[in-house]
C-alpha cells in the first residue's frame, strides 16, 4: 500500500494548476446516460473515483474514450444499456447512486445497490428514493438493491414538486437529471446550491434541458422528450483550491492557484483572511487565478460547516490543521456529517491539542506539530494529514493514501512543484 513521506518545515512558492472538480465530474459522467449521442467532457480530473465511475458506465455498455492531455473523455450511451450498478462498485464510491436518476429517466428502469454507511457517517439515500417516487417511479429495496421501474403502460417519469427533508447535493443532482427528461414541470425546493449543481445544470442545458433557478434553492425544470450530445468543461475544483489555500496559510509562502475560483470559496477565503493570509483573486490571460501569501503565525478561527454558500464540510479537516498551529483557541462545529472528526486522533498523534464533544471540536493552538506516522481514514481527512505533515517538525508518514488518490489529482506532484518535501513510497 502506498504511503507519503513528508519532511515538514518548508514554505511553499510558485504556481499550481487546479484540476476539474471531482464532485462536478462524477454527476456529469452520469449525465451522458441521458442521451444516445456522444457527450464530450473536458477538464475531467485524473482520480480513482473518476476511474471507478467510468468502470461503472463501461459495465453498463457506455462507450468511453479518453482524448488529449487535458482530461478529455467522450462518452456515448447508445441503446441498449445494462441498467445496473453492482454492489462491488457502489460500495467503493457512494456517488454511484447518481446513475439512478438518468437510468430511470431514459430507460424506465434501474437496479442500483444501496451504498450503505461510510467512514464519515451513515449517509442514507432515502431522499433520492422519495424524489424518484414523487416523479412516478416504483421502487422496492430487495437484496440490498434499489429496484426501480416505471408503472406498466408508462414510458416516462412525470414532473413533480420535490421538497427534500434536508439539503442534499447528489439528491439534487439525481432529481435534475431525472426531471430533465420527465414529462411536465418539476420544482425542486430546498435544492442544494453548490457550484457543482450549477455546473451540471449548465451541461444539461447545453444538452437541450430547460432549467431555471440553479444556484438558488428553487430550481424549475421543464422536461423535454430527448436530450442531445454536448461538449462541456468541468468547473475548477473548489475543494482542491481550498486545500492548497490552507496548505500555504499553514506553511507560509506565496503561491498562485491557476484556474482557482475565489467566487466559489467565499466562506473559506473570508476565514483565511481573518486568520491573516493575504488573498487576491482575479483574471488574466491564463484565466481565473488566486494568489495567497502568508507570513508568520495565523490567528485561530472558529467556524461551523453548513451547506453552500456556508463553510464546506469538505474543508473542515484541512482548516482545522491551520487552527492547530494558530494563535488562540477555536471551535469547529460539524453540522453535515455525524462522524467527520476522524482526523482528530491522528492530528493529536502529531501533537495537536483538540477535544471533541459531539459535533464540536475545540482546538487549542500550539506553536508546532511534530512528525509521526499517521493513517488516512477518508479523503478530506487525508488531505488534512498531508497539510499537517508539511508543517510538522521532522518526518511524517501518511499511510493508506488510496483515500487521497480518490479525490486529489496528483497532489504530491503539485506540492513538490511548489517546494514541498514530499514523496510517495511503496
Ligand atoms: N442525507 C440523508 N438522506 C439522503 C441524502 C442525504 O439523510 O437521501 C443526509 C446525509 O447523510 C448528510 C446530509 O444529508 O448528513 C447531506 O448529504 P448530501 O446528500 O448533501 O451529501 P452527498 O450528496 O452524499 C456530496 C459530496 C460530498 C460532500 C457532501 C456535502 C459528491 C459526490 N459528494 O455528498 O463530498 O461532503 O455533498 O457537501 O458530490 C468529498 O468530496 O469528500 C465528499 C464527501
Amino acid at each position: 500500500m502506498d504511503k507519503l513521506r513528508i519532511t515538514g518545515g518548508r514554505t511553499l512558492h510558485g504556481e499550481v494548476t487546479i484540476s476539474g472538480a471531482k464532485n462536478a465530474a462524477l454527476p456529469e459522467l452520469c449525465a451522458a446516460l441521458l442521451t444516445s449521442e456522444p457527450v464530450i467532457l473536458n477538464n475531467v480530473p485524473r482520480l480513482r473515483d473518476v476511474a471507478t465511475m467510468r468502470q461503472l458506465l463501461d459495465n453498463m455498455g457506455v462507450q468511453t474514450q479518453t482524448h488529449g492531455d487535458r482530461g478529455g473523455i467522450t462518452l456515448q450511451a447508445a441503446d441498449p444499456i445494462q441498467a445496473e450498478a453492482p454492489y462491488e462498485l457502489v460500495k467503493t464510491m457512494r456517488a454511484s447512486v447518481l446513475v439512478l436518476g438518468p437510468l430511470l429517466a431514459r430507460f424506465g428502469h434501474a437496479r442500483v445497490s444501496l451504498p450503505g454507511g461510510c467512514a464519515i457517517g451513515s449517509r442514507p439515500v432515502d431522499q433520492h428514493i422519495k424524489g424518484m417516487q414523487a416523479m412516478g417511479a416504483e421502487i422496492v429495496v430487495e437484496h440490498g438493491y434499489m429496484v426501480a421501474r416505471l408503472p406498466v403502460g408508462k414510458t416516462r417519469l412525470h414532473g413533480a414538486r420535490i421538497a427534500t427533508d434536508m439539503v442534499t447535493v447528489t439528491g439534487t443532482e439525481n432529481f435534475l437529471m431525472a426531471a430533465a427528461l420527465a414529462e411536465g414541470e418539476t420544482l425542486l425546493e430546498n435544492a442544494a446550491q453548490e457550484p457543482e449543481i450549477g455546473d451540471l445544470a449548465e451541461m444539461l442545458i447545453a444538452m437541450g434541458a430547460k432549467i431555471e433557478g440553479h444556484g438558488t434553492s428553487r430550481i424549475h425544470i421543464q422536461g423535454v422528450e430527448r436530450l442531445h450530445g454536448c461538449t462541456h468543461q468541468v468547473v475548477a475544483d473548489r475543494i482542491e483550491t481550498g486545500t492548497f489555500l490552507c496548505a500555504v496559510a499553514a506553511t507560509g509562502g506565496d503561491v498562485v492557484l491557476r484556474h482557482g475560483r475565489a467566487d466559489h470559496l467565499d466562506a473559506v477565503i473570508d476565514k483565511l483572511r481573518d486568520a491573516g493570509a493575504e488573498i487576491e483573486a482575479g483574471k488574466d490571460a491564463g484565466g481565473d487565478f488566486i494568489r495567497v501569501r502568508a507570513t508568520g503565525r495565523m490567528k485561530a478561527q472558529s467556524f461551523r460547516t453548513t451547506e453552500y454558500p456556508g463553510f464546506p464540510t469538505d474543508m473542515q479537516a484541512q482548516f482545522m490543521v491551520l487552527n492547530c498551529i494558530a494563535e488562540g483557541t477555536s471551535k469547529v462545529t460539524e453540522t453535515i456529517f455525524e462522524n467527520r472528526f476522524m482526523h482528530v486522533n491522528e492530528l493529536v498523534r502529531l501533537g495537536a491539542h483538540i477535544q471533541v464533544d459531539g459535533k464540536v471540536a475545540v482546538v487549542e493552538g500550539i506553536s508546532r506539530l511534530s512528525g509521526a506516522t499517521v493513517m488516512a481514514t477518508d479523503l478530506r481527512a487525508s488531505a488534512s494529514l498531508v497539510i499537517a505533515g508539511l508543517v510538522a517538525e521532522g518526518e511524517t508518514i501518511v499511510d493508506r493514501i488510496y483515500h487521497l488518490d480518490r479525490g486529489y489529482d496528483q497532489m504530491e506532484e503539485k506540492l513538490r512543484g511548489i517546494g514541498a518535501d514530499i514523496e510517495r513510497v511503496k
